[in-house]
């Protein structure tokens, strides 16, 4: 049998360098755990329109059709902002996520006991705090059509459409009723079914999938807005949270920066079943390219590693080796390594992007 093949696409700002670090754990498994991977690297976003003039190439398209997981880094950066919307860094991932039919975004947002001070909330509000966003990814406003700038009598007017078909709203509920049947069994469908259409048969969707296929699911709804506001007050009285396109867009984020380090939170995007049972899938960090600290050793890996945990459990069937992984990182914190985004007191001095990525193996030695 031939090995997992893995697609990685380092992309641009702090990409390329956590992407480094996770290399280094691919070869860890290879070498101690006998899990060897198939790896190919290519570009994505500013990278690859610096050299192709695209943001992706036909041919990394392709590949990662064909592949079993893509693992990317980042996109974008300050020096893209000029391009022409249809080229620009963030073209590449949505086409990525489009093309791939990548409709369920899983992004968890866990506190780590290390890191529960670090929070701006309260430690009792989030210590031990573990939710899941489920995103729907392929579709609403950001793929709506009409959209556009238009010319509209003697002034112009952006259009953006929010749309989804039943069968959309039916596959992503699918997703999360999934999830939450292997977690807490709970989920909080959160849309804005008071002033949308969209809403409303969001709703209503969800509640028929969960009524004819799910009944031992706990169900509730929440307006987007609300759960925002419930996702500050109390979050731990959320297990799985699904929600559209955009609202996944900013409660996510929202979600992220309760656990008080948005340098440490995986996702994954998933689509159907390939031929042989594992969803297509994406992995990649919730934080962005963070140019500011690009290229100078102080951006956290542990994103980037523990989206590679999440392809181990979700696209190689390997969930004790990510278990494994997860353990390590937690072990690290708790030993008390700190790249510069976890440091709280003034004078402390961080561990590099390096540093980090070698603790974590080195603690993956120490618990294997
Ligand atoms: C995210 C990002 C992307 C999005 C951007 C980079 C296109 O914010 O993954 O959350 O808006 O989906
Ligand atoms: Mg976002």
């Amino acid at each position: 049998m031939s090995n997992p093949s893995l697609l990685i696409l380092p992309g641009d700002g702090i990409g390329p360098e956590v992407m480094a670090e996770v290399r280094k754990i691919i070869d860890w498994f290879g070498a101690n755990k006998g899990l060897t991977f198939d790896v190919t690297e290519d570009l994505v976003g500013g990278a690859a329109y610096d050299k192709h003039g695209t943001p992706l190439h036909d041919d990394t398209m392709a590949k990662a059709q064909e592949v079993d997981a893509v693992l990317l880094g980042a996109v974008g950066g300050p020096k893209y902002d000029g391009l022409d919307f249809s080229v620009k860094p963030e073209r590449g991932l949505l086409r990525l996520r489009k093309e791939m039919d990548l409709y369920a975004n899983l992004r968890p947002a866990q506190c780590f006991d290390a890191l529960a001070d670090f929070s701006s909330l309260k430690k009792d509000v989030v210590a031990g705090l573990d939710i899941m966003i489920v995103r729907e990814l392929t579709s609403g406003i950001y793929f709506g059509e009409p959209r556009g700038i238009f010319e509209e009598g003697n002034e112009r007017v952006g259009i953006n459409t929010q749309r989804y078909t039943e069968s959309e709203i039916e596959r992503v509920a699918r997703s999360a009723f999934e999830l939450a049947k292997r977690r807490g069994n709970k989920v909080c469908s959160m849309e804005k079914a008071n002033v949308m259409e969209s809403g409303i048969l969001w709703r209503e969707v969800v509640q028929k999938v969960h009524d004819e296929e799910y009944a031992d699911v706990e169900l509730s709804h929440m307006y987007a807005d609300a759960g925002a506001m419930q996702l500050c007050r109390w979050p731990k009285q959320f297990d799985v949270i699904v929600t559209d396109n955009l609202f996944g867009d900013l409660l996510s984020d929202a979600a992220a920066m309760l656990t008080g380090s948005l340098g440490m939170l995986p996702s994954a995007s998933l689509g159907a079943p390939m031929a042989n049972g594992r969803p297509k899938a994406l992995y990649e960090p919730v934080h962005g390219s963070a140019p500011d600290i690009a290229g100078q050793g102080k951006a956290n890996p542990c994103a980037c590693i523990l989206s590679f945990a999440m392809a181990l459990r979700y696209s190689f069937d390997q969930g004790e080796n990510a278990d494994l992984l997860e353990k390590a990182v937690e072990k690290v914190l708790a030993d008390g390594v700190r790249t510069a985004d976890l440091l709280q007191a003034e004078g402390e001095t961080p561990a590099s992007t390096a540093d980090m990525g070698d603790a974590v193996i080195a603690a993956l030695a120490d618990l294997s």
